[in-house]
């Protein structure tokens, strides 16, 4: 990793936020040649054996490994997230939580591969997620399961297009296909098979088979991230249209209709009618919901689905969020930095700070048993019922430049706990139980656990 290093010199400026213009220009020739090759990667046509791989834990559904995404700036380059390790097992709730800024909306968006580029990359790392895809023939068509009389022979009915009409051939006579089997919203179905994917390894043109239909995103702003000039049965009903082939809109408003009802609307059939700024933010948020089960997803990534709503909506969404996840059988990767939708929500936690993860563990070791002195100051600042303080206890310091982060722990300047032995190198992931991981030098000995109790 030899991106341009500004030079001592250089550091120096910068502490006095100063670059030189020729400094810049040097900065960005070499930014430029990294960020060439990397969408270079991005657009290659590659067979899919490339970007296939093999889930190291079966009963994960998501494993990040030593993942890093940078943005080339003119500065130099942030690594907004380096080196981060975690997985999501099938049919639970992950949490991550950190400081604003710690990146935890940066490991998001990578998942998704919406990295904002060619300034946004992810730089090294896997990202492999065990997909549920259409198995494909020869050609790459889908293979659909037939559906046959009681004897095995074929059965044709009339094709339909897009918007239910029969099609006609040249005669004006009603065009025929082979009759296949169909969901209970109509919807035709297809051989399916499971596959693990490499996310980052995959060219962008791939990620249509897993964007919005494997994984979907609930994201914070939900008035920014509807249409403001469709109605949300057009933007529901395209879902369906761009990931089912074969759907038609028929079948799309079914299953639109049947989404809005599992969201918990009232009226569906008039919010399918309905513009986004016809609907409270509340309800937007759950038409956000209900766009992201349109595909039927197995991992639904929010990254703050409750943070612009009141109290009271947060916690209807939370609680529908929990109860969708049963009913689709999914897994949430569930991103806040409110402590207590974590609680409330996660089975496990991921602590990041400053691009890194320093501590992750079972929801229960996080909250009863945290480890890493910025996990406890976390835990510290959340306001209580029955404090008897005035004041919120706050984690002094600020987090270190994220262009020239240091090469020791990053939290040093701000620990309570700073040791002697905190002076050396950025301290190593330490296994403290058989899910809770910590890293802080306090815990790095014979016996992390023993270290554990006495501090
Ligand atoms: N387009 C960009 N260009 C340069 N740096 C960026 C860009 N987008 C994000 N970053 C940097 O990446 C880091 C992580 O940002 P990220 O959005 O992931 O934070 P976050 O943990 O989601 O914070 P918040 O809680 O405020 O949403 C930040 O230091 C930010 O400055
Ligand atoms: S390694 Fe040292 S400085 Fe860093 S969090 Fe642990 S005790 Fe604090
Ligand atoms: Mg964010």
């Amino acid at each position: 990793m030899n991106f341009k290093k500004k030079s001592d010199d250089s550091a120096k400026k910068s502490e006095k936020h100063y670059l030189s213009g020729k400094e810049i220009r040097a900065i960005a020739k070499e930014n430029n040649k990294v960020m060439r090759r990397l969408e270079k990667y991005k657009r290659r046509k590659a067979p899919e054996e490339e970007f296939l791989g093999e889930m190291k834990d079966p009963a994960d559904i998501l494993e990040v490994e030593d993942l890093h995404s940078y943005f080339f700036t003119d500065q130099g380059v942030v690594k907004a997230v380096n080196g981060v390790t975690f997985s999501v097992p099938q049919g639970s709730t992950v949490g991550i939580v950190g400081e604003s800024g710690c990146g935890k909306s940066v490991t998001s968006m990578s998942i998704m591969r919406l990295l904002q580029g060619p300034q946004g990359q992810i730089y090294s790392g896997s990202i492999r997620f065990k997909s549920y895809d259409f198995k494909r023939d020869e050609k790459g068509k889908p293979i659909p399961i037939w559906d046959d009389d009681e004897n095995g022979e074929p059965v044709y009915e009339e094709i339909k297009d897009r918007h239910g009409k029969v099609k006609l051939d040249k005669n004006g006579k009603p065009l025929t296909e082979r009759r296949q089997k169909r969901d209970r919203y109509g919807t035709k179905l297809y051989e399916m098979e499971e596959k693990v994917f490499d996310i980052a390894k995959m060219p962008t043109k791939e990620m249509y088979r897993l964007r919005g239909r494997q994984i979907a995103m609930i994201f914070q702003e939900p008035m920014t991230s509807l249409n403001p000039v469709f109605t949300i049965g057009n933007q529901l009903d395209e879902v369906t249209l761009l990931h089912v082939p074969g759907a038609t809109k028929e079948e799309a408003k079914r299953r639109s209709i049947e989404m809005l009802n599992l969201v918990g609307i009232a009226m569906p059939e008039r919010v399918y009618n309905s513009y986004p700024h016809e609907l409270s933010g509340g309800m937007r948020q759950r038409v956000m919901i209900a766009m992201a089960l349109e595909g039927n997803p197995r991992l639904i990534i929010a990254d703050e689905p409750t943070t612009a709503l009141d109290v009271t909506i947060q916690a209807q969404i939370l609680d529908l969020l929990r109860g969708l996840k049963d009913s689709i059988n999914g897994s949430i990767l569930l991103i806040t930095h409110d402590l207590g939708v974590i609680a409330e929500m996660a089975d496990y936690v991921v602590v990041m700070y400053a691009g890194r993860i320093i501590e992750q563990g079972t929801a229960s070791e996080i909250f009863h048993h945290p480890m890493h002195p910025y996990t406890i100051g976390l835990q510290k600042s959340k306001p209580t019922m029955d404090s008897e303080s005035d004041s919120l206890f706050n984690i002094p310091g600020n987090v270190p430049n994220p262009i020239d982060m240091p090469d020791y722990c990053y939290f040093r300047e701000r620990c309570s706990g700073c040791k002697e032995m905190c002076y050396g190198e950025y301290p190593k992931m330490v296994q403290v139980s058989p899910t809770h991981w910590v890293a802080c030098h306090l815990y790095g000995g014979e016996n992390p656990k023993e270290n554990a109790d006495e501090n």
